[in-house]
């Protein structure tokens, strides 16, 4: 099957005698046997360790474990630099877990968690931090101070966690560059491959936001009153 790959100087198409085979196992063929300067991350090989997402045909997938098809282009995710070739650093937005204060803070009580306390935050915890919901995610793009899907994902496991003492002090950090400023599109939602939503994710802290006294900036405060220019004057 051919395949086109994005290099440092534009799409190279690459002919492999492989089917029915993973993308990263194709990659693996292609490094091994016709190149080996092609760069690209990856680790466990099992869709657990997140260092092999990339995207193709404009789509994030992990490569491991995504069946390659013939005629795909295959890129480097995007809103992250690229380090070479498939290879990205994703070390700005993984200070974001840092800047959105997204750890635990327990308090001097304990606080014994049972089983239906455990399932509230699962799914969260599930987070490979692959970095698809960066590459897909509109607002980042365009603002590289947005906190974006997976800190935010990450600042809901523990706000929802009822052994975390700073609720209020986790909430007021996302307020700016943050939780408002996401457009609910979902990329963050469809291409996640451990089925986390950022995006409902981010709807639970708006609400919680709401319960702290915030509300959305993008929405302009009417106290009742309107400007005198606006009144219509009846002049029959
Ligand atoms: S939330 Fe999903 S897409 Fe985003 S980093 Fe975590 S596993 Fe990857
Ligand atoms: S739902 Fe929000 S966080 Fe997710 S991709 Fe869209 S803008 Fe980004
Ligand atoms: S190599 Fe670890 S997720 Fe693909």
């Amino acid at each position: 099957m051919k395949v086109s790959i994005q290099r440092e100087n534009g799409f190279v198409e690459y002919d492999v005698a492989l089917k029915d085979t993973t993308l990263l196992e194709l990659l693996s063929e292609i490094k091994t046997k016709q190149d080996n300067t092609l760069a690209f991350s990856s680790g466990c090989r099992s869709s657990v360790c997140g260092s092999c997402s990339m995207r193709v045909n404009e789509s994030e997938v992990l490569a491991c474990s995504y069946k390659v098809q013939d005629g795909d282009k295959i890129e480097p995710l995007q809103n992250v630099e690229v380090l070479r070739d498939l290879v990205v650093d994703m070390n700005r937005a993984l200070t974001y877990n840092t800047k959105a204060k997204a750890w635990l803070v327990k308090s001097d009580k304990c606080v014994n968690l049972n089983h239906e306390d455990e399932k509230v935050n699962a799914l969260q915890s599930d987070c490979i931090l692959c970095g698809s919901c960066y590459s897909s995610c509109p607002v980042y793009a365009v603002n590289p101070d947005f906190l974006g899907p997976f800190a935010l994902t990450r600042v809901w496991k523990y706000v929802s966690d009822k052994r975390e003492d700073h609720k209020q002090t986790k909430i007021t950090e996302i307020q700016t560059n943050g939780v408002w400023e996401c457009t609910l599109c979902n990329n963050c939602t469809v291409v996640c491959p451990q089925n986390i939503s950022s995006k409902a994710d981010i709807e639970k802290l708006r609400m919680k936001s709401a319960q702290y006294g915030f509300m959305d900036p993008n929405f302009g405060f009417f106290d009742g009153s309107f400007p005198s220019s606006s009144i219509f004057m009846d002049q029959s």
